[in-house]
């Protein structure tokens, strides 16, 4: 197996490291896992903190398509109605089946996973779950392909408002390529946002190259910063961190494996935007939050560090400007014109440090994870 970091293989090298890789992840989550009990993690324990909508949203899901779920953070960004979506390793389908309810009849949702076995419980329920939500007919399809191959799944460019991913990027063998084809996808103001691990350092190759420690979404991780690094390289300007947890390694055997490597399961949001600069510059920007999105009505919080509160006048770089006006959230924001000279860095988006993903594992965090009790095996999450 190879990580996205090796860069000097042939193509022909490359193709069949990915079919390699591609091979022991469809086996671990074809084969190896039954359901979410099976894994050796604790990063699929993300509901805590759910809104009530959430709660009831998950309720309308298929029993069989919730025990196969092996995601690692909650995957709901806002206002979705009317959206066309796009979930890169859907696996059962939990959140295409969420989402599908939030986009309602006019929207839609694709599922692309390369495991049969997973596609097939996804598939088994699309008719359960259109009675169920009311609709004349199913809005969401599972197409069986590769995420790095988006193309041949003819997916066409710009057509895309909000790609979505749980737990999957990690596992690709070329994260390049992925995030590559979600940019040709997005239509312009649209966004991924999405779940994944990070490690806090690069992930050593002779870790990358056990299967366990890869199926658990582990060693395919990236270092925060090289994820960062590449996300602009491939377009995506300003990537927002929106929440992340610390990831527990409570397995002896494993944790020593992992020789002091930290995980976090981290949710960020990337836009694709045109006019955008390499980094946030301060032009004075400001808007004013109208309070108008469902179930933000006092407060949007956009990720980590910005948090739009209703009637209130905030600063942003002139990257997350332009970025708010081409997307779908422009109608819910007044936007205030100043004499856009150029002020220096937007430094509140140019500080990303290690803290801000709390690798630290707080001392009411360890052990029980966020799951209460924890299972003794248990270590990470996916
Ligand atoms: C950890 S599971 C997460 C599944 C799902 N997102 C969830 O939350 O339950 C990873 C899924 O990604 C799929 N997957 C991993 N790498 C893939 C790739 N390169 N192309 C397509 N699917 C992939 C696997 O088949 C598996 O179903």
């Amino acid at each position: 197996m190879t990580s996205t970091s090796q860069c000097c293989n042939s193509p022909n090298d490359k193709d069949t490291n990915n079919e390699s890789t591609h091979d022991v992840v469809k086996d671990y989550y074809g084969k190896v896992l039954a359901g979410s009990d099976d894994l050796q993690t604790n990063a699929c324990c993300t509901d805590d903190g759910l809104s009530t909508l959430m709660k009831t949203v998950l309720s309308n899901i298929h029993d069989e398509v919730l025990t196969r779920y092996y995601g690692c953070g909650l995957v709901t960004p806002e206002s979705l109605a009317g959206c066309h979506i796009l979930d890169l390793g859907c696996g059962a389908g939990r959140d295409c089946y969420a989402l599908a309810q939030l986009v309602g009849e006019s929207g839609s949702v694709i599922g692309v996973d390369m495991t049969d076995e997973q596609l097939a419980v996804a598939n088994k329920h699309i008719e359960y779950h259109q009675n169920k939500f009311g609709f004349a007919k199913p809005n969401t399809t599972f197409l069986k392909g590769y995420i790095e191959k988006l193309d041949e799944l003819n997916i066409p460019d710009n057509s895309i408002d909000v790609v979505i991913s749980n737990c999957v990027i990690n596992l690709s063998p070329d994260k390049n390529a992925v995030l590559k084809e979600v940019f040709r996808i997005l239509k312009p103001g649209g966004e991924i946002y999405f779940s994944d691990v990070y490690a806090d350092r690069r992930v050593p190759s002779h870790l990358v190259e056990d299967p366990l420690l890869y199926g658990e979404c582990l060693s395919g991780a990236l270092y925060w910063n090289d994820f960062e690094n590449l996300a602009k390289h491939l377009g995506f300007a300003e990537p927002r961190l929106v929440s992340s947890r610390v990831i527990t390694v409570d397995n002896d055997e494993l944790a020593a494996k992992l020789e002091d490597i930290r995980f976090t399961s981290a949710t960020y949001r990337l836009f694709k935007a045109d006019g955008l600069e390499t980094d946030a510059q301060d032009y004075g920007h400001q808007v004013k939050y109208l309070g108008t999105i469902t179930e933000h009505e006092q407060a949007f919080h956009f990720d980590q560090s910005t948090y739009f509160v209703k009637g209130e006048v905030t600063n942003v770089s002139g990257n997350q400007w332009h970025t708010l006006k081409q997307s779908r959230f422009n109608k819910y924001f007044e936007f205030i014109e100043n004499d856009s000279k150029h002020l220096g860095f937007f430094a509140a988006q140019n500080q990303r440090s290690e803290a801000d993903f709390h690798f630290q594992i707080e001392p009411q965090q360890s052990a029980s994870g966020c799951c209460s009790p924890a299972p003794a095996k248990k270590t990470s999450c996916c």
